[in-house]
C-alpha cells in the first residue's frame, strides 16, 4: 500500500517536478492537506533570501507528534513503531508499537512538565540509541520544548558549548552507553559538562548500562523514579501543545569552516513535510515495512529518518544501539534477517568498512527481504556501490545515494527508489521543490549540461533551515550572503550530460570524516589549545575507509621526549575540546607553514602534500618563505 502523494512512475516525477516549480504553493499546500492540523496555514509561504525570513505555512496550527503517533492508533496502534535491536545481540530486543510509544511519550512529557520544563524551553539530550532518546526526543515535541541533542561522541566540552549557546534549562542523559565491548560514560561527561552550565537547573537520567554515576542532590534525578511520580499521579493522558508551524521544533549543533559550531534550526511545519514526503518517495515506503536507518539520532539523518519521516508515516523504524563490527562484521546483516528489514539506509563509510572484512560475514544470512538500499553522508565510490548492490542487495535491490545536509531537514537530491533511475555514484535528480543552481566563484549560473560548479539552491522547500540559533546574522552570512538571492550549500558538483548531480565534496573548510562533518578550524583551535603548539594547519586528505581522513600540519615548541608521544598528548587534548572523532590521523611537526606575505595559510598546497602529490603545487610565488614547501614534502607522513 503506497502513500497518496507517492510518486510511482518517471512520468508523475516530471510532472510534479513541474507543477512544484511552476506552483510551489499550489504543490505544497495540496501535500500538505495530507497532515494533521489544528488550523489551516494562509498563504502557504512567505519568503526572501535577503535577511533570509522563510515561513512554511505560516499561521498554522499543529503539534508534529500527533502526526507521528495519535493519527495512526485507529489502523496501526498495533504494529511496531519502534524496534530496539540492543549492542550485544543475547540481550533481547524491544518493540514498543505505536499505541505504547505514544503510551511512554505522553508519560515522559508528563515527567518534564513536572520538572517545570515548558513550550519553548530547550532542553539537551546526551544518549545514546535506546528507545528512551526517542521517547524523550518526541516528549519535548509533544509540550513544545526544542530538543538539542549532542551526539554521544563529543567532549564535555562540546556539551557545555552547545548548552550555553542554546541557554538550555535541563538535559536528559543515561548512566552509561555501550558501544561494541565499551561502555562510554554519559553521566560522568555530562557532569564534566555542567561545571560550566548555570542555565542547567534539571538532569533527568535513565539506568542503562548500570554504571556507577554521581547524582547530585536537587540538580539530578532518576527517569524511572520520574516516571513512577507520573504514574502515582493517576493521569497518563498528556495533550499535545498547540504549535505554530513556525514555532521551533529543534536545534541541531553543526559545524562549518569556523570554530564554532552552530545551531541549526528547523521548525515544525515545514520540517515535519519535508521529512515525510521525502521518506515516503525517496524509499517507496510500503505500508508494513521496517526502516533500519544505521545513522545515531545524535546527527540528522537519525532525526529525520530514524524518527519523524518514519513515525509521521507510520512505519516500523529499527534502532540499533551497537557498532557495525561487534561481536563481528555480520553484526548489520544478522540484523537485517532477524528483524526482516526491507529498507535499509547507511553511510558510504560504513559500507567500505564491512567490505574490507571480505564475504565471510555475509556467508548464510538471509538478506532477501531487503527492498531498497540507501547511502547518505558523502560521495560513494564506484567499488563500495558495487559491492552494496551486488552483495547486500543482489542486484534485486534499487539503491539511493540521497544527498542532503544538516541544514536542509531531508533528502534534496536523490533517485526515487525503483522509480527513476540510478546512476553509480550520482544523486541524480532534486526531489519536487529542490531547484539546484551550479554556479562559478563569481557567482555566474552555469547553464546547460556538462558542468561544474558550486551547488546552490534557488527556491526554498519546506524542510530549510530557519537560522541559526540566538545569531540570525551568522545564518544569512553562511548560507545566503556567498552569492545573491542563493542558498549556498558549500558542495562542489557536477551535472551530466543528462541533467545528473553528481556531489564531488565539500567546497569550503569542512571536512567529511567518515560521514561526520568537521570545520578544519575547529580541529586547529583544539590543537593550539595544547600548551606546547605555536600554531597548526588541518586539511583533509582521501582516506579509503573513511573518505577523508585528517592531516594536521603542526608547528611545535615544547620539548619533545619523543614524538610519538606528543602526538598522544595533541590526540588527548583534541578528544578533550572536541571529541574522539576529531583526532588527527596524521600529525607533521613542521618549521614554518606556508603563508602569504599578508599572513593568510595556504591551505591549497598543504591538502596536495597531504594528499601526496608532490610535483604540481601551482603558484607558489606569493609565498612570504617557499623554502618551507620543500621542508614540508621532505616531513610527509605516509
Ligand atoms: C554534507 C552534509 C545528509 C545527512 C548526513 C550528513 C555530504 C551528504 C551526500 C551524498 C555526496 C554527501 C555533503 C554535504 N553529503 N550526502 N549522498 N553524496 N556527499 O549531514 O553532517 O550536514 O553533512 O555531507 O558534503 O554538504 P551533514
Amino acid at each position: 500500500m503506497f502513500t497518496p502523494y507517492q510518486i510511482r512512475s518517471i512520468e508523475q516525477y516530471q510532472l510534479d517536478y513541474a507543477q512544484s516549480v511552476e506552483k510551489p504553493e499550489e504543490f505544497w499546500g495540496n501535500i500538505a492537506e495530507h497532515f494533521v492540523w489544528r488550523k489551516k496555514w494562509d498563504p502557504v509561504l512567505n519568503w526572501n533570501f535577503k535577511e533570509p525570513n522563510i515561513e512554511w505555512f505560516p499561521g498554522a496550527k499543529l503539534n508534529i507528534t500527533e502526526n507521528c503517533l495519535d493519527r495512526h492508533l485507529p489502523a496501526l496502534g498495533d504494529q511496531p513503531a519502534l524496534v530496539f535491536e540492543p549492542n550485544d545481540p543475547k540481550d533481547d530486543h524491544r518493540v514498543l508499537t505505536y499505541k505504547e510509544l505514544h503510551f511512554k511519550v505522553m508519560q515522559f512529557a508528563n515527567v518534564l512538565k513536572n520538572n517545570g520544563i515548558k513550550k519553548g524551553d530547550r532542553v539537551c539530550l546526551y544518549m545514546g540509541m535506546v528507545p528512551e532518546l526517542a521517547i524523550a526526543v518526541l516528549a519535548c515535541a509533544r509540550i513544545g520544548a526544542v530538543h538539542s541533542v549532542i551526539f554521544g561522541g563529543f567532549s564535555a566540552q562540546s556539551i557545555a558549548d552547545r548548552i550555553q549557546d542554546a541557554q538550555a534549562c535541563a538535559v536528559i542523559t543515561q548512566d552509561g552507553a555501550l558501544r561494541g565491548n565499551k561502555i562510554i560514560p554519559l553521566k560522568s561527561v555530562v557532569d564534566d559538562a555542567l561545571m560550566a552550565c548555570p542555565t542547567v537547573q534539571r538532569v533527568i537520567v535513565a539506568t542503562h548500562a548500570r554504571v556507577p554515576v554521581s547524582m547530585l542532590k536537587g540538580r539530578d534525578c532518576w527517569w524511572e523514579d520520574e516516571i513512577k511520580k507520573v504514574e502515582t499521579q493517576g493521569n497518563p493522558f498528556c495533550p499535545a501543545e498547540e504549535m505554530d508551524a513556525e514555532d521551533l521544533l529543534f536545534i541541531l549543533y553543526t559545524s562549518g569552516s569556523t570554530g564554532k559550531p552552530k545551531g541549526v534550526v528547523h521548525t515544525c511545519g515545514g520540517y515535519m513535510v519535508w521529512a515525510n514526503y521525502t521518506f515516503v518517495n525517496v524509499f517507496q515506503y510500503q505500508r508494513g515495512w521496517t526502516h533500519f536507518c544505521t545513522a545515531d539520532i545524535g546527527w540528522i539523518t537519525g532525526h529525520t529518518y530514524i524518527l519523524y519521516g518514519p513515525l509521521s508515516a507510520g512505519a516500523t523504524s529499527l534502532m540499533f544501539e551497537g557498532i557495525p563490527t561487534w561481536p563481528d562484521a555480520g553484526r548489520f546483516w544478522d540484523i537485517v534477517e532477524k528483524h526482516h528489514v526491507e529498507l535499509f539506509y547507511t553511510a558510504p563509510t560504513a559500507i567500505r568498512s564491512l567490505m574490507a572484512f571480505g564475504d565471510a560475514p555475509l556467508t548464510g544470512k538471509k538478506l532477501n527481504s531487503l527492498k531498497v538500499l540507501g547511502t547518505v553522508g558523502e560521495p560513494i565510490n564506484q567499488e563500495a556501490w558495487h559491492w552494496y548492490d551486488d552483495r547486500i542487495g543482489a542486484n534485486q535491490c534499487p539503491i539511493v545515494d540521497t544527498w542532503w545536509q544538516t541544514e536542509t531537514g531531508g533528502i534534496l537530491i536523490s533517485n526515487l527508489a525503483g522509480v527513476t533511475p540510478s546512476k553509480p555514484t550520482f544523486a541524480t535528480y532534486p526531489l519536487p521543490g529542490v531547484q539546484p543552481v551550479l554556479v562559478d566563484e563569481n557567482g555566474v549560473e552555469l547553464e546547460g549540461n556538462n558542468v561544474s560548479g558550486n551547488l546552490c539552491i534557488k527556491f526554498p522547500w519546506p524542510g530549510i533551515l530557519r537560522t541559526t540559533y540566538g545569531d540570525h546574522e551568522r545564518c544569512r552570512q553562511t548560507y545566503f550572503s556567498t552569492y545573491d538571492n542563493l542558498y549556498f550549500t558549500g558542495d562542489g558538483c557536477l551535472r551530466d550530460e543528462e541533467g545528473r548531480y553528481r556531489i564531488t565534496g565539500r567546497v569550503d573548510d569542512v571536512l567529511n570524516v567518515s560521514g561526520h562533518r568537521i570545520g578544519t578550524a575547529e580541529v586547529e583551535n583544539a590543537i593550539n589549545r595544547h600548551a606546547g603548539v605555536v600554531e597548526s594547519a588541518v586539511v583533509g586528505y582521501p582516506h579509503p575507509i573513511k573518505g577523508q581522513g585528517i592531516y594536521a600540519y603542526v608547528i611545535f615548541n615544547g620539548m619533545h621526549e619523543d614524538e610519538e608521544l606528543t602526538r598522544q598528548d595533541i590526540h588527548q587534548t583534541v578528544a578533550r575540546i572536541i571529541g574522539s572523532i576529531a583526532k588527527p590521523d596524521k600529525i607533521q611537526f613542521v618549521e614554518g607553514l606556508p603563508k602569504t606575505r599578508s599572513g593568510k595559510i595556504m591551505r591549497r598546497i598543504l591538502r596536495k602534500i597531504a594528499e601526496g602529490e608532490l610535483e604540481n603545487l601551482g603558484d607558489t610565488s606569493t609565498l612570504l618563505d617557499p623554502s618551507v614547501v620543500a621542508d614540508i614534502q621532505q616531513g610527509r607522513l605516509v
